[in-house]
C-alpha cells in the first residue's frame, strides 16, 4: 500500500503553521497566548473557538471540537488524514512523495545509521594522529575538547575513501547515494568530504541527517561545503544546533540567531547557550515556525558586515511575519559573533543582546534614512510596508506602523493610509468568548490525576523524565487513553510536540478530549512538586481500592463464621500504606 513517509509526514506537522492554517477559513483575534473565533464546526455568534499556536492545536469551548493543523484541514475539507498532508504539503511547498510496500521502512532508518556512522567516524578522526593538527586548528581558534565533543565535530580526511571503506558492504548501493555522503565518479562511489572539519547537523530529536564541511589544510575556493538535499535534509528546515540548545531556548524564552556553525560553537561555549544558526541558508518560514513553538523572542546576531547587516534586516522580517518579536544586536564592524567572543570574551556581546534595537531601528541606521533623498526614503518606506503586509498579528501590524510613522517624521493616518492600499486582507474584530462551556473531560480525581501527569510529561523534556522515571510507575494509568499518551511519551522520552502526540489517535473523539486538556493552560506551579502530588493522589486512590476489596473479603468471611485476621492485618498493612503517603 502507498503511505506518506514518517519524516515527510513530521515535516508537514513541524512546518503547519496552525495559525496560519486556520486564519484561511476563520478570522481569529488574539487573547493572551491563544486567538479566539467564531466556530465553523456549530452555529454560534460569540466565539468560542481557540487556536493556541505554540501547542499547534485547536479547540472549541462551545462544541468539543479539537486537534492539530492536519485535523483541522480533516475536518473543516472533510478530507481523508492523507489528502490532508497532501493539501498543506501543497501549502508549505513539502513535496509529498509515497513510498511502497514495507521496504521504505528500512530505507530511512539505513539513512539515519549511515549518518550516526559518519558522525562517529569523523569524530573518532579528529581526536585521532590524523586529526591532531585540524583539532589544533579548533583549539587555537578558542574551542575546547569538550564543546568538540559536545556538539560532536569530526573530521574528514584527505583520502576520500574511509567512509566508503567503513560503509560499502554495510549499507545498500541505494543507501550509499542518497545518503549525500559520497560522490559518483567513474571508478565509483569516494568521500563527499574530504579535508574538511566536519559539523554534523541533526533535527531538533537529535537524529543526524547531514553534514557541513569546513575546508582544512588544503587550498578550495568552496570554504563550506555541505550534505546536498536527500530524502532526510531539506536545509531551509533546519537549524543548527537545535536539538542540544532547545531546552535552554524554552526556558529563556529567547532564541539567539547566528549565521555560522564556529559562530553558535563560540557562544555556546562562553555560556550563552539558547543559540541556534541558520548555517549556509536565509532564514525561512519554516524555521520560524519552528523556532515559534518554543519561543516569541528572538534576537539576531548575524555578522557585522554589511551582507551580515542586510541578512539580519531580512531575517527580522521573516520573523515578524512568523508572529516572532526581532530583537537585532549590533555587531562591531566587520567582526562575526565567534571572532568577537574569542577577542572580548562573552561580556560584550551580553550587553549588546541586551541592549538590542527594534528591527525598525536597526533597518533604518543601517541604510541610514535620515541622509536619504525624499524620493529614496519613499521608497524605503513603500518596501517596508511591504515586508510588513504579512504580518499576521494587527496589534504587532499596528505598532509597527506607528513607529515607522514617528521615525519617518510623518502622520500616523498617512501612514495607515498608504499601508491600507497596499493591503489586500481584512480583519473583523470579535467580541469575547464565551467561558465556562467546557464540555466534560477527564472529571474523576483519579482521571484529573493521570490527565495532569500527561499534561506535565509532554510539556517537560528529557531530562526531566530521566530523573522522574523511577517514580512514575505506568501501572498507576487506570484510563487506558491517558495510559497510550504516557507510554508514548516515555517512549519518545518528551521530546514530541502536542501536534505529534494528537496523530497517535485515530478516533476524533479522543483528539478532541486531548486537544481540549492541553488548551487549558498549564499553571505555573512546579513540576516536580505537581507530579508528586498527582503520583500520591493516584497511589492513594489505588490503595484505597485496594482496602476496599479486602474489607469486602472480610464482611464475607466473618458473615460466614470464619477467621479473618489475615485480612485484618492486611487492611492495617495497606492503610499505613496510605498514611504513610499523606
Ligand atoms: N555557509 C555555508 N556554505 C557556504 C558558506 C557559508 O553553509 N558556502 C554557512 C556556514 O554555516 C558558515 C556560515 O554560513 O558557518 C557563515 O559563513 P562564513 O561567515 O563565511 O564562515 P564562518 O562561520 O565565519 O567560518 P570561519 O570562521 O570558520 O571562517
Ligand atoms: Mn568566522
Amino acid at each position: 500500500m502507498a503511505r506518506i513517509p514518517p519524516d515527510v509526514i513530521d515535516r508537514v506537522r513541524d512546518s503547519a503553521d496552525i495559525l496560519d492554517v486556520v486564519n484561511q477559513y476563520i478570522d481569529l483575534k488574539r487573547r493572551g497566548r491563544n486567538y479566539f473565533g467564531i466556530c465553523p464546526f456549530h452555529q454560534e455568534k460569540t466565539p468560542s473557538f481557540s487556536v493556541a499556536p505554540d501547542k499547534g492545536i485547536y479547540h472549541c469551548f462551545g462544541c468539543g471540537a479539537g486537534g492539530n493543523a492536519i485535523n483541522f484541514i480533516m475536518e473543516h475539507e472533510k478530507l481523508s488524514f492523507v489528502e490532508s498532508v497532501k493539501s498543506l504539503g501543497e501549502r508549505y511547498g513539502i513535496e509529498i512523495n509515497f513510498e511502497e510496500g514495507a521496504g521504505s521502512g528500512e530505507f530511512f532508518s539505513g539513512l539515519y545509521e549511515i549518518h550516526e556512522k559518519a558522525a562517529d567516524l569523523y569524530h573518532g578522526i579528529l581526536f585521532s594522529e590524523r586529526g591532531s593538527a585540524a583539532l589544533s586548528y579548533l583549539n587555537e581558534r578558542g574551542l575546547t575538547d569538550k564543546t568538540l565533543k559536545l556538539f560532536r565535530v569530526g573530521f574528514a580526511p584527505e583520502s576520500g575513501d574511509v567512509l566508503l571503506n567503513t560503509c560499502r558492504g554495510v549499507f545498500s548501493e541505494e543507501i550509499l547515494e542518497k545518503s549525500g555522503l559520497f560522490n559518483k565518479g567513474q571508478s565509483g562511489f569516494f568521500d563527499r568530504f574530504r579535508s574538511r572539519i566536519m559539523f554534523p547537523i541533526a533535527k531538533a530529536s537529535g537524529k543526524i541527517i547531514a553534514f557541513g564541511g569546513r575546508i582544512f589544510s588544503i587550498d578550495d575556493p568552496a570554504k563550506y561545503l555541505n550534505s546536498p538535499e536527500t530524502p532526510l535534509y531539506k536545509k531551509s528546515d533546519i537549524l543548527y544546533g537545535m536539538d542540544t540548545t532547545k531546552s535552554e531556548i524554552r526556558d529563556e524564552r529567547n532564541a539567539i540567531l547566528v549565521e555560522g556553525y564556529t559562530d553558535l560553537l563560540q557562544i555556546y561555549q562562553s555560556g550563552i547557550k539558547s543559540v541556534v544558526a541558520v548555517s549556509g541558508t536565509a532564514l525561512t518560514q519554516n524555521h520560524v515556525n519552528q523556532l515559534g513553538k518554543f519561543t516569541k523572542k528572538v534576537s539576531v546576531l548575524y555578522d557585522g558586515d554589511e551582507a551580515g547587516i542586510r541578512a539580519a534586516v531580512r531575517a527580522g522580517y521573516i520573523l515578524l511575519r512568523g508572529s516572532v518579536e526581532a530583537a537585532m544586536v549590533e555587531v562591531p564592524d566587520g567582526m562575526d559573533p565567534d571572532d568577537w567572543v574569542q577577542k572580548e570574551g562573552p561580556k560584550p556581546l551580553q550587553s549588546a543582546i541586551k541592549n538590542a534595537s527594534s528591527l525598525l531601528a536597526f533597518h533604518l541606521k543601517s541604510v541610514s534614512m535620515k541622509t536619504m533623498s525624499a524620493a529614496e526614503r519613499s521608497e524605503l518606506i513603500k518596501d517596508i510596508l511591504r515586508e510588513i503586509s504579512g504580518i499576521k498579528d494587527p496589534v504587532v501590524r499596528d505598532d509597527f506602523l506607528k513607529s515607522l510613522a514617528s521615525s519617518a517624521g510623518l502622520d500616523d493616518v498617512e501612514v495607515i493610509r498608504m499601508f491600507k492600499s497596499q493591503l489586500k486582507r481584512k480583519y473583523k474584530p470579535d467580541s469575547q468568548p464565551e467561558a465556562g462551556s467546557e464540555p466534560d473531560l477527564f472529571t474523576t480525581v483519579e482521571t484529573k490525576a493521570q490527565a495532569e501527569i500527561v499534561r506535565i510529561i509532554a510539556s517537560q523534556d528529557s531530562r526531566f523524565l530521566e530523573r522522574i522515571s523511577s517514580t512514575l510507575d505506568i501501572d498507576l494509568f487506570t484510563n487506558p487513553l491517558l495510559k497510550k499518551l504516557a507510554v508514548f511519551i516515555i517512549d519518545k522520552k518528551g521530546e514530541l510536540t502536542i501536534s505529534e502526540l494528537l496523530d497517535q489517535l485515530d478516533e476524533k473523539g479522543e483528539r478532541e478530549k486531548v486537544s481540549a486538556l492541553f488548551m487549558e493552560d498549564m499553571d505555573l506551579m512546579d513540576s516536580d512538586q505537581a507530579l508528586k502530588e498527582c503520583i500520591r493522589s493516584l497511589k492513594g486512590q489505588k490503595l484505597k481500592d485496594q482496602i476496599k476489596a479486602v474489607r469486602l473479603e472480610l464482611r464475607d468471611i466473618e458473615s460466614a463464621g470464619g477467621d479473618g485476621s489475615e485480612q485484618l492485618n492486611a487492611i492495617a498493612k495497606l492503610q499505613k500504606e496510605l498514611d504513610d503517603l499523606e
